[in-house]
């Protein structure tokens, strides 16, 4: 497949429409946000389907963190649409952003989990924020529960993150994610500082998980190992747009200098 092709899915992928289709969780047109002179994104769009494994890769410092933290309203972007499970971003109030927020699972970049609290206290603390979750709901041990089962650390349910590896912070971290059992899971740099056999791990356990709770994932990466196994359909954002689209082994083929270097070790 050559670089035209990938042109074309990009054109064919309907960032033409004015609305998005219904079956798309997470819609992003026309995305700008600079700081000064710094034109981080300049004209990204994106498009999240349901059940979809989507990894976005780009360089250190090309935008990803600030494309994923406007798509949560951390973060005003200048101009753009950005609308997440039907609900246009911009428009919400602060209580309505939060009822959204819990069913968008967010890892953030690192592990950030809270040093002074237990691995327990960690899970908790999304359940304390969205209340409306709990439902009926007094003893939250079995969801705690369930959340570290699914990351194989039931047993550290009493650490403090001190005394827990990288590779188990970064579970614990994904297992506060999952806490709430959100629909979409937003995952930003889900392997970065980890050995390539905790990467490895960590990657069997978002296939998993999305497997057993039939999330759709948006996965921001450098790792090219990572995107290879998980994505179903990757973009490249350089200079501040998305600027080659298509499966992993289509634009391993593509002979443009840009989205080759991406592929060199
Ligand atoms: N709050 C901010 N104020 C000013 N500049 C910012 C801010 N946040 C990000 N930037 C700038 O925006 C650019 C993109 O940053 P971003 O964190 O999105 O990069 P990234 O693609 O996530 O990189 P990495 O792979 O290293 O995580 C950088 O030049 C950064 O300095
Ligand atoms: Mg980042």
């Amino acid at each position: 497949m050559n670089d035209n092709h990938i042109l074309q899915m990009k054109q064919s992928t309907g960032f033409q429409d004015s609305m998005p289709q219904e079956n798309v969780v997470i819609y992003i047109k026309d995305l700008h946000k600079s700081f000064g002179d710094n034109h981080v994104l300049s004209g990204f769009n994106m498009k999240l389907t349901r059940g979809e494994n989507l990894v976005v890769m780009g360089k250190s410092g090309s935008g990803k963190s600030v494309m994923i933290k406007c798509l949560v309203g951390l973060m005003e972007a200048d101009s753009g649409y950005i609308e997440v499970m039907g609900k246009e971003v911009s428009t919400l109030s602060q209580e309505t952003l939060d009822i959204l927020r819990a069913d968008i699972g967010f890892l953030f970049q690192g592990s950030a989990l809270y040093d002074s609290m237990t691995v327990r206290e960690n899970l908790e603390f999304p359940l304390r924020r969205h209340k409306n979750k709990l439902g009926n709901i007094v003893d939250t041990t079995p969801m705690v529960m369930e959340a570290l089962e699914n990351v194989g650390l039931a047993h550290a349910i009493d650490l403090m993150p001190s005394e827990l590896s990288g590779g188990m912070k970064r579970r614990v971290a994904l297992a506060r994610t999952l806490i709430l059992k959100p629909k979409v899971i937003l995952y930003d740099e889900p392997t970065s500082g980890l050995d390539p056999i905790t990467a490895k791990e960590i990657i069997g356990l978002m296939r998993s998980i999305q497997k057993k709770y039939n999330t759709s994932s948006l996965i921001i990466t450098h790792d090219v190992d990572c995107a290879r196994v998980i994505s179903e359909r990757m973009i490249l954002l350089v200079d501040g747009i998305n600027y080659a689209e298509g499966t992993y082994e289509e634009l391993l083929k593509s002979q443009d200098p840009k989205v080759e270097a991406f592929f060199k070790k």
